[in-house]
């Protein structure tokens, strides 16, 4: 009983010690990928009937890959025939839609939001809404885009979000500067660097509306290499809001999976002097994409490099204090 005790006082110790380090658990053991197949930028979201259903960015024939699953943690069966969202809007061309993140309603209907490419300029992305009375689709979008700062390169990487005590609603995206570069890693590794801030805008209720102007949480730093992206918030049950982001660029092993803390939703966010994933933990290459799971919470979905090109991955969080740890 004394020694359990004094374990348990160490533990809390350390932890309280080390503010915003990581602790990996098992970190020699690897990870499989839980789908084996190139499936990039993944978001998974329980429908009423109690299946699980998985989305991905496009593998050239689909807009949105589907995957569906008995639980949480699997296992995932690729749906060979279904495209989440059949039609990207007409303020796209159709092409290279990326990211998209589902979130259930409190209507118990589904939302879905992406990345669509500007039927006016396909150098740019814009963060667009689609909606569907079931999970798996498909999902109808609305004919303008959720948010579209062209002056500042576009929006990409959405994520919904519920902040529990308020019931307020949000989506987090990342400002694309990176597509108005000049050259070098992911089109941002040349002076002058441009900025690729993540923004938070609330909604309304039908997570479609939105309401007011975004607020900036984080931007890049030069620790990060050319960008940050991918932003990804959660609420734990302590109170604290856990902003996920990768940052480094995505086609080389330096693209890692960050966090940053803070007590109130709109910041400020203080950055973890650690990755919470990056190259080499776990036996994984360029971690990046990390979506929390509202209905398995303390589980995360992310991809990293596969031989198929970017698998889907799983992970367990946990939060003590100001520290987040992650195991298998
Ligand atoms: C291009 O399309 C976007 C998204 O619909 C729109 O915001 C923008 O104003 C358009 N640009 C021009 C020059 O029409």
């Amino acid at each position: 009983m004394h020694i359990f005790v004094l374990i348990v006082l160490t533990f809390i110790l350390v932890v309280d010690a080390l503010p915003g380090k990581l602790f990996v658990f098992d970190n020699e053991k690897t990870l499989s990928p839980s789908l084996d197949r190139d499936f990039p930028d993944p978001s998974i979201v329980k429908d009423s009937d109690g299946k699980w259903y998985a989305f991905a960015t496009t593998d050239g024939r689909r807009n949105v890959q589907v995957a569906t699953a008995p639980a949480a943690r699997g296992p995932w069966t690729l749906l060979e025939n279904v495209d989440a969202l059949p039609d990207t809007g007409r303020w796209t061309d159709g092409q290279n839609t990326w990211a998209p993140d589902v979130r259930r309603l409190a209507d118990g209907s589904f939302v879905l939001y992406y990345s669509g490419q500007l039927a006016n300029d396909s150098a740019r992305h814009c963060v667009g809404v689609a909606t569907s009375a079931a999970a798996v689709g498909p999902y109808r979008p609305r004919d303008r885009p959720l948010a579209c700062p062209l002056a500042a390169g576009g929006a990409i990487d959405p994520a919904g979000f519920v902040d529990g005590p308020s019931g307020r609603r949000y989506v987090v995206y990342k400002v694309d500067g990176n597509s108005l570069g000049r050259g070098g890693a992911c089109n941002n590794g040349v002076q002058p660097i441009v900025p690729t801030p993540l923004l938070l805008q609330e909604l309304a209720a039908d997570g479609v509306a939105a309401l007011g102007d975004p607020v900036q949480l984080l931007d890049r730093v030069d620790a990060d290499g050319p960008l940050v992206e991918a932003p990804n918030l959660v609420r734990t049950a302590g109170g604290a809001y856990v902003l996920l982001f990768s940052s480094g660029c995505w086609s080389t092993p330096d693209y890692k999976i960050n966090y940053a803390i803070a007590w109130d939703v709109m910041g400020p966010y203080a950055r973890s002097d650690v990755p919470l994933l990056q190259t080499g933990d776990f036996g994984l290459t360029a971690p990046g994409g990390a979506t929390s799971v509202d209905d398995a919470a303390g589980t995360v979905v992310f991809h990293a490099d596969c031989e198929q090109g970017r698998c889907m991955f799983q992970a367990r969080v946990a939060v003590v204090g100001e520290n987040v740890i992650v195991s298998r």
